[in-house]
């Protein structure tokens, strides 16, 4: 999909639909206004009969108005003004490109980004002051348009037909700032890098094994100049002492890869961000085996992983000026007569010994070793993503990722990217009060801490391996996938992670 901004009188672009607003009541956007001029009041006439109230996502679609020169007008509610908040914006843009999905038009010019979508005053100073509601709402109008043409059927033997709409213009009466075709570039090349991601993440676990990521990784490398990808094997992982990672992976047939991925675009000299995505391809529980029901889904515990390859293809493409690294541990977590049983205790690559109480709780013996093999890149940043724990969707459900950090102005600064892409993460606390949880009566620690707090004692675990730099643990359980009807990955928390980049190139 195409996207372009471009300043334009509604009822004189040409093409196959023009979307504007209305108002709860009937109030016409500026640009219905315009339209309602220039057809001889179709739209005052159709309101006041009472086809279409404005109420908040609803929609009308008209075909060849007099005095229009597009093809169609797509009539959408905006509900009260006062209303309007990020979840309703959010919501009248689904619907949006929901209509349009439902015609045969390939380009659509759209008058959104003036009528007060986007604004809310509810948002926190910290958004506020980073961009305009403007930015946000054209933000999420190109995240909705992905995702409404985001198909997920290629292992289907007769795929659906490729979505219809392929142009989507934004169009401002006034002449748009440079700074807003930026905002738009970067938040396409953010939506390429979410479609990868839930490409990845609905993968089934006997396509998309550890070797699967990393000929993708490797893809990514000869596709972007800007791009190292080197992989580890089993071999070099026992070299390094990485025991906790090995002991995850003892279990398959198939071998563990650790991918580095090193995008080069700021100074030499410029110490680089490390995100760190888990890599489960499969996560069976091992020996302490999970229950049955859905676990079908636990094939997306790569989904840390492939939020970190399509944030890196995201950056990769817009050229950003600064210098990332992606680190993904990645294997399967199986039961058979080689696999770790609990009980056993292993030595991690920093020195400190595990004792395995429970080999479901893997992710954090995978992430530990690759937290601690993070550091030789001399990071200014590492930030962990990863679908940690089940106790993260009790906490928070859906709607927030968990955060932890050992730096509050790295957690305020990922809180507020993540407000300014709509994929909004929540900080949980990391005090020490938690760490005793973790004692074990053999070894330095324990890899789980009961149930109370599960999601927290899983980020202390990690901050056990993370105290020489600057970090911050991003849980993404409840938010990398959704279950049931809708079951499919959702791309989170590429925006989030992109945005944080984007906002560090922009500071310095
Ligand atoms: N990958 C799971 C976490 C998970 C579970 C994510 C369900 C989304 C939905 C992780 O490896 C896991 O199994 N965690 C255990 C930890 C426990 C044994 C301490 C969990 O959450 O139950
Ligand atoms: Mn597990
Ligand atoms: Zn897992």
């Amino acid at each position: 999909m195409e996207f372009s901004i471009k300043q334009g009188s509604p009822e004189k672009l040409k093409g196959g639909c023009v979307v504007v607003g209305v108002f709860e009541g009937g109030k016409l956007s500026t640009a219905a206004q315009v339209i309602d001029k220039a057809a001889k009041h179709a739209l005052s006439d159709l309101i006041a009969r009472g086809d279409m109230s404005g109420k908040s996502s609803s929609t009308l679609l008209l075909h060849k108005l007099p005095g229009v020169a597009a093809e169609r007008v797509l009539l959408v509610g905006l509900g009260k003004a006062s209303e309007l908040n990020s979840k309703t914006s959010v919501e009248i843009l689904r619907a949006t490109f929901a209509a349009l999905d439902a015609t045969a038009t390939k380009d659509a010019v759209l008058y959104i980004a003036d009528e007060g979508i986007g604004n809310d005053a509810a948002a926190s100073t910290h958004r506020q002051a980073l961009d305009s509601g403007q930015a946000w709402a054209i933000r999420q109008a190109v995240f909705a348009a992905a995702e409404q043409a985001f198909r997920a059927d290629g292992l289907k033997s007769k795929p659906s037909t490729a979505p219809v709409l392929k142009h989507v213009t934004f169009a401002t009466r006034e002449k748009p700032a440079a700074a807003l075709r930026s905002v738009l570039d970067q938040a396409a090349a953010t939506a390429r890098g979410m479609e990868l991601a839930k490409t990845l993440g609905n993968l089934p676990g006997n396509v998309c094994t550890p070797t699967y990521l990393a000929t993708k990784a490797r893809a990514l490398g000869k596709a972007h100049k800007s791009i190292k990808t080197t992989v580890l094997e089993e071999k070099d992982m026992r070299k390094l002492g990485m025991g906790s990672f090995l002991s995850v992976t003892r279990g398959s047939e198939q071998p563990a890869k650790l991918i580095t991925l090193e995008y080069h675009g700021g100074d030499k000299k410029q110490k680089p961000i490390v995100l760190v995505g888990k890599g489960i391809t499969f996560d069976s529980g091992g020996i302490s085996l999970k229950p049955g029901a859905e676990m079908d889904e636990m094939k997306y515990d790569m989904c840390g992983a492939a939020s970190v390859l399509g944030t890196l293809q995201a950056i990769a493409e817009m050229g950003l000026k600064l210098n990332v690294v992606g680190v993904i541990p990645s294997c399967e977590n199986l039961p058979s007569g080689h696999a770790t049983k609990p009980g056993d205790i292993v030595t991690s690559m920093s020195g400190q010994t595990i004792e395995i109480l429970n080999t479901d709780a893997e992710g954090r013996l995978i992430l530990c070793d690759a937290l601690t093999y993070s550091a030789k890149f001399n990071p200014d940043t590492v930030i962990d993503i990863a679908t940690l724990t089940g106790a993260c969707v009790i906490a928070l459900g859906h709607v927030a990722s968990g955060l932890f950090s050992n730096e509050d102005k790295l957690a305020r600064e990922l809180l507020a990217a993540g407000e300014q892409t709509h994929d909004r993460a929540w900080q949980l606390p990391l005090w020490d009060d938690y760490q005793p949880l973790l004692d074990s009566n053999f070894a330095d620690m324990q890899n789980i801490g009961g149930r109370a707090g599960g999601t927290i004692t899983a980020a202390c675990f990690l901050s056990r391996f993370t105290k020489d730099y600057r970090w911050a643990h991003l849980d993404i359980a409840g938010t990398a996938w959704k279950s049931g009807k809708e079951k499919g990955a959702t791309g989170r928390p590429v925006p989030l992670l992109v945005q944080y980049l984007i906002n560090r190139t922009e500071k310095k």
